[in-house]
C-alpha cells in the first residue's frame, strides 16, 4: 500500500508535491482522492467561492479587484461613494483576515460592513445596463488554467457552486465575459433588485457575509435538486469562513477541501493547515484542483 501512495502521489499528483502545497495529513488526502475517484464523477459536486479564489488575489504585483470593488466605476459610483468604500474596506478588511479574533467576533462586524456597503450602493441608483462595462474595464482576472477547471466540470456534468459573499450579478457577468458560464454553474450569492427601469432599489434574499455561509448552505444550498445525491465534495475557499459552504450536502460521504492562503501568510499558515486538507501558498493558478479533477474523474 505504502509503494501504491507514493506511487499515485509521485506518479498521479506531482503537483501536490510542490514546496507551496501544505498537508496536515497527506494519508487523508490520498485516500479521499482514491475514493472519491472509485466513486466517480456521478457522485461529485463541487463548490467554490468566487473572490480571491476562482479570482486571482493579485497579478503582476497589483491586487485584482473583488465584485464589491468592481462596482468601484464612475459609470455605477461617484467619487464620494468609492472613496466611503475604500475607508470601509481599509477598516474591515483587516478585521476579516485577522487570526487573532474568532469568527464569532467577526461576526457582528462583517455584518455591519456588508450593511453600510450595500446602503451606500442603493443610494447611487446604480443602473443594470452599466455592470458588463465595468467588469470588462475593471481589469478582474480568474486564476491560471481557470478554463481548464471550468470546461472539464461542464463536460462531467458535474455541478460547480459558485457561492459567494460578493455580488452576484458582477460574479455572473465576470463568469459570462469569460466564457465559462456553463449549464453546470450554480450561483448562491448577494443579488441586486432593480426596479422596472434597471435601477438598483436593493439585495435579494438574505445577506451573505464571509461567516455565514452555513445559514446559506442551509437554506439556499441544501434545495438545490442538481447538488442532491451527490455526496462526494471538493472544496475551494480563501477563508475558513468558506469551510461552511459544505454544511448544506445532506450525506455527505468524502469532503476534499482546498484553501487558497493569498494573504497574511506568515500569520495564518498555522490556522489554515489546521483547517484546509490542502493549503496553497501564494498560488495564483488553478493546477492543484486541476490535478486533483482529473485525478478522481
Ligand atoms: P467571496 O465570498 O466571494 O470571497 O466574497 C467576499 C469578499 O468580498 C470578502 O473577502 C471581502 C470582499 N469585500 C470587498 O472587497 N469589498 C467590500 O466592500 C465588501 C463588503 C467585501
Ligand atoms: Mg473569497
Amino acid at each position: 500500500l505504502a509503494i501504491w501512495y507514493q506511487w499515485t502521489t509521485r506518479t498521479e499528483l506531482p503537483e501536490l508535491s510542490k514546496v507551496s502545497v501544505l498537508m496536515r495529513q497527506r494519508n487523508k488526502v490520498e485516500n479521499t482522492l482514491r475514493a472519491m475517484q472509485h466513486a466517480g464523477p456521478g457522485t461529485l459536486q463541487v463548490i467554490s467561492d468566487f473572490d480571491m479564489t476562482l479570482s486571482r488575489f493579485a497579478h503582476h504585483g497589483k491586487r485584482v479587484p473583488t465584485t464589491h470593488n468592481i462596482l468601484d466605476h464612475r459609470l455605477l459610483i461617484d467619487e464620494d461613494c468609492a472613496c466611503n468604500m475604500r475607508k470601509l474596506l481599509k477598516i474591515y478588511y483587516p478585521i476579516e483576515i485577522d487570526p487573532s479574533l474568532t469568527s464569532e467576533q467577526k461576526i457582528p462586524l462583517m455584518v455591519e460592513w456588508w450593511t453600510k456597503v450595500h446602503h451606500l450602493l442603493i443610494q447611487q441608483k446604480i443602473q443594470r445596463d452599466m455592470l458588463a462595462q465595468a467588469v470588462q474595464e475593471s481589469g478582474v482576472i480568474l486564476r491560471e488554467g481557470y478554463e481548464v477547471f471550468f470546461d472539464r466540470l461542464a463536460e462531467l456534468q458535474v455541478p460547480l457552486l459558485i457561492f459567494s459573499a460578493g455580488v452576484g450579478d458582477i460574479l455572473e457577468e465576470v463568469v459570462r465575459q469569460s466564457q465559462v458560464f456553463h449549464p453546470n454553474v450554480h450561483v448562491i450569492s448577494n443579488c441586486m433588485d432593480f426596479d422596472a427601469n434597471g435601477v438598483l432599489r436593493g439585495f435579494k434574499g438574505p445577506l451573505i457575509h464571509t461567516f455565514n455561509k452555513r445559514e446559506g448552505a442551509l437554506l439556499l444550498a441544501a434545495p438545490l435538486p442538481e447538488l442532491r445525491e451527490r455526496p462526494n465534495v471538493l472544496l475551494l475557499g480563501d477563508s475558513l469562513g468558506d469551510l461552511a459552504m459544505a454544511d448544506g450536502v445532506a450525506r455527505p460521504r468524502n469532503l476534499l477541501t482546498v484553501g487558497f492562503l493569498n494573504d497574511q501568510v506568515e500569520e495564518r499558515t498555522e490556522s489554515y493547515v489546521e483547517a484546509f486538507d490542502i493549503v496553497l501558498v501564494k498560488d495564483e493558478t488553478m493546477e492543484v484542483p486541476n490535478a486533483v479533477l482529473k485525478f478522481i474523474t
